[in-house]
């Protein structure tokens, strides 16, 4: 009789799962978009949708379609980009059309608001209620729209939009996070985050305000605000991982966490899972590489979970060991 234990051991790649779940909602993987790069017109979120990433993110809308700031609005830095985009995108009536079409893909959409009011996120976010979206991620933290203060900052009144927000409709809602660097804040938000419906955090947006400088030219690198804007990128992976970590040990586990800042390949997407991320989103790296990079990055995480002897998301997220 032949020995019916395989030759092969199996801590190969294609025996690990993958998939997780936000919300609950299934992904077929851990890693997706964020809002952010390229997921502004049909045309892109239709590339996404048949590629390798988890779920179709769109870019964060307003109540009207808007240019976004003025060029040069975005460079390429050594590890990452510095960026004030200003939201550009088609508004949120453009997206409620195609969302019929993009459900098509057969992939989970996520909607990203942004609206400059508490009412414009009313509006927007009773219309995605409504609509095919499975998820609706609400974003309190675009550093680049000169004069509007990013509303994470401010608790109070992220707890007055979050009384309003958490009452239009049964879809999951999340919230779009800025970074926080000091433990009086993650607790201040996650205290407001526990009263209130809210199925999953975003962490992180890009650390927002940051300058740099080109010697050469004597200048700031990008046009608004005088050059200030949002720092992406490997910069930005510590604190990523340290507010994903924070809030994982703040909140309840029914609050999925969505790590973001700096995930470029499978191991910085292992590290996230470490702190405690259910998925991971990615920004700069996708600007750079492409829808490509959702399989590659799938693909290296698989090996390295693989080579530890992991088969499953659950078995290691927020297994972080501290010392
Ligand atoms: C932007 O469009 O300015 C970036 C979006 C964001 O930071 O939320």
């Amino acid at each position: 009789m032949s020995d019916p234990t395989p030759a092969c051991p199996r801590n190969t790649a294609e025996f690990v799962d993958l998939t997780t779940h936000i919300g609950g909602i299934a992904l077929d993987n851990y890693l997706f978009n964020a809002s952010g790069p390229l997921c502004t017109s049909e045309a892109e979120l239709t590339q996404l949708g048949h590629s390798a990433t988890a779920a179709i993110m769109t870019k964060s809308c307003t109540i009207l379609p808007r240019e976004g700031n003025a060029e040069p609005r975005y460079q390429n830095l050594p590890l990452g980009a510095l960026q004030s985009m200003g939201l550009p995108n088609l508004g949120y009536q453009a997206y409620l059309a195609m969302l019929p079409r993009l459900k098509l893909l057969n992939k989970p959409i996520v909607v990203s608001i942004s609206g400059f009011s508490v009412t414009d996120n009313q509006t927007m976010v009773s219309a995605f209620q409504q609509s095919d979206a499975d998820l609706i991620e609400v974003n309190f933290s675009c550093p680049n729209i000169e004069g509007k203060p990013q509303l994470g900052y401010d608790f109070e009144q992220t707890d007055q939009a979050l009384k309003v927000l958490c009452q239009l409709g049964d879809k999951p809602i999340g919230l779009k996070l800025p970074p926080y660097f000091d433990f009086s804040h993650f607790s201040a938000m996650a205290d407001i985050i526990k009263q209130y419906p809210i199925s999953f955090i975003t962490c992180i947006n890009s650390v927002g305000n940051t300058l740099v400088i080109d010697a050469e030219t004597e200048s700031a690198i990008i046009k608004p605000k005088g050059g200030f804007g949002g720092l992406c990128g490997d910069y930005i992976k510590p604190i990523g991982l340290a507010n994903v970590r924070a809030f994982s040990t703040l909140l309840p586990e029914n609050i999925d966490i969505i790590g973001v800042g700096g995930i470029k390949n499978g191991t910085d997407a292992f590290e996230y899972l470490l702190a405690g991320a259910s998925a991971v989103q990615v920004a700069t790296c996708y600007e750079k590489e492409g829808v490509e990079c959702f399989s590659r990055i799938s693909n290296e995480l698989a090996t390295l979970m693989a080579r530890k002897g992991y088969k499953t998301i659950a078995e290691v997220k927020g297994q972080l060991k501290t010392l």
